[in-house]
């Protein structure tokens, strides 16, 4: 039987700021590992990598491929670990009520009504005290909702618990996550699915939860990488796939080189092509796309971009120049034209000594301190496992590189516009 399906979206297939479905793409690299551990009873993960890398999209498939329910908890910088147990536990009451109600009772054991039970009157019973204070309206942990009972909760509901953004928590309160995933671990005799699943933008699993070395072989890291260039292309040909269009293999290839590893400018340089042609869904007929849709769409998301851009370089450049060298600009220059995946200390010193030759050792430490810590918008960062330093956003890398192009040596203001013209200029000799 046919059915009466209707178009695709263009913002269904190319996703910048969601989790990709229908244009997701397999990870070779770390699908086997997360697959095996997510259906490994008794094992937690820790899914890291640097932000927009793919972890919740990489996670949320497969999850819909190996769980019936999730709890997805989302933390920031002020969420306390007693307020991620209450949201987890609201979200399991929210499903256990409509399950209650859809289905046959029978599924949930009577335990477990009783738990939720408990806790919700203690709720309710705190909530009332507090609203007498308003501005504090903080809810206190109920005695009852102690990891056992979530993990149990969680347990008899088939699902796990994904703490997103983990490693914005403050350490104090990231401590307890460790006792947790003891907790989850030791449940997984009575029920086989409980896991707790930690997700940091960091560079090492230990960043997003410190844990005790005996439980080192029942807690899985799991590192999502930067796409390589052929994932990328991936992405573009389902995408463009599923549209009905088609981009020229050229264009496929640049859109490719410039997201620099990231899927999230790729999807957003696709769909601002797409929008550009006044392709909003599926087409009827096969639309070819070529090499000069890529100068307008990269237009268009540099400029979007151009205010955090601005922010970043700005703040980095027009530090206070002490002494002989101008250290960020040094810096900066040299890191831009080696490698993507960053350099190490000696590369970028080797760099840098080619136009400075008495450029010390000493002098870089200082510098580059500057620019991985100390102000709100750094723009490189240092790998501890790897002791290479990088552009946190690949897109700084792209601009530092145009920088340092056309740049009269002597002024160093940042000028959007130049910037974009000078990597738009870039992008066309790139053939
Ligand atoms: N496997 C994939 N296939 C297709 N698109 C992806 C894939 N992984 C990530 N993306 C896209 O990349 C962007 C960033 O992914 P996200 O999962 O949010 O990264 P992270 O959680 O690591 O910050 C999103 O726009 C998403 O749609
Ligand atoms: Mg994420």
């Amino acid at each position: 039987m046919e059915d009466m399906k209707s178009s695709t979206s263009v913002y269904d297939v190319f996703t910048p700021t969601t989790p990709a479905k229908v244009s997701f793409i397999e990870r070779d690299e770390v699908n086997e590992k997360l697959v095996d551990a997510l259906r490994t009873p008794g094992t937690q993960l820790v899914v890291y990598g640097y932000s927009g890398s793919g972890k919740s999209t990489l996670l949320r498939n497969k999850l819909r491929q190996l769980y019936e329910h999730e709890v997805t908890t989302r933390c920031t910088s002020a969420s306390s670990f007693d307020q991620l147990m209450l949201s987890a536990f609201d979200d399991l009451d929210g499903y256990y009520i409509s399950e209650l109600q859809e289905k046959n009772t029978s599924s949930i054991s009577a335990s477990a009504k009783n738990t939720i039970a408990s806790i919700r009157t203690e709720l309710s019973a705190t909530a009332s005290f507090s609203s007498e204070n308003l501005a504090k309206k903080t809810r206190i942990l109920p005695p009852q909702l102690t990891a056992q009972n979530l993990a149990k909760l969680m347990g008899e509901a088939n699902c796990c618990w994904v703490l997103e953004d983990f490693h914005k928590i403050e350490e104090s309160e990231r401590t307890k996550l460790s006792q947790t995933m003891k907790v989850f671990m030791d449940m997984a005799d009575d029920y086989k699915t409980v896991k707790v699943i930690a997700v940091g933008a960091v560079d090492s699993a230990r960043q997003v939860v410190q844990y005790d070395p005996e439980m080192r072989t029942r807690i899985a890291e799991i590192h999502v990488p930067l796409m390589e260039p052929h994932e990328l292309q991936s992405i573009i040909n389902l995408g463009t796939k599923i549209l009905k269009i088609a981009f020229s293999p050229s264009l496929t290839n640049k859109i490719s080189h410039y997201a620099n590893g990231l899927p999230a400018i790729c999807h957003t340089i696709c769909l601002n092509v797409c929008q550009q042609n006044g392709i909003y869904e599926e087409v009827n007929t096969l639309v070819n796309l070529t090499d000069a849709e890529l100068e307008p769409a990269l237009e268009k998301y540099l400029s979007n971009s151009s205010d955090t851009l601005k922010m970043a370089f700005e703040a980095s450049l027009k530090q206070v120049r002490k002494g002989k060298y101008d250290h960020p600009k040094l810096i900066i220059h040299a890191l831009a034209q080696l490698s993507q995946d960053g350099a190490t200390k000696d590369e970028i010193l080797r760099k840098i000594n080619k136009v400075e030759p008495t450029y010390t050792s000493r002098s870089f430490s200082g510098g580059i301190e500057k620019l991985c810590k100390a102000q709100r918008t750094p723009l490189i960062r240092l790998d501890e496992n790897s002791g290479k330093y990088s552009f946190i956003d690949p897109l700084y890398r792209s601009f530092a590189l145009a920088l340092n192009s056309d740049e009269p040596k002597t002024s160093f203001d940042v000028n959007i516009q130049t910037l974009i013209e000078n990597v738009i200029f870039k992008i066309r000799e790139l053939q």
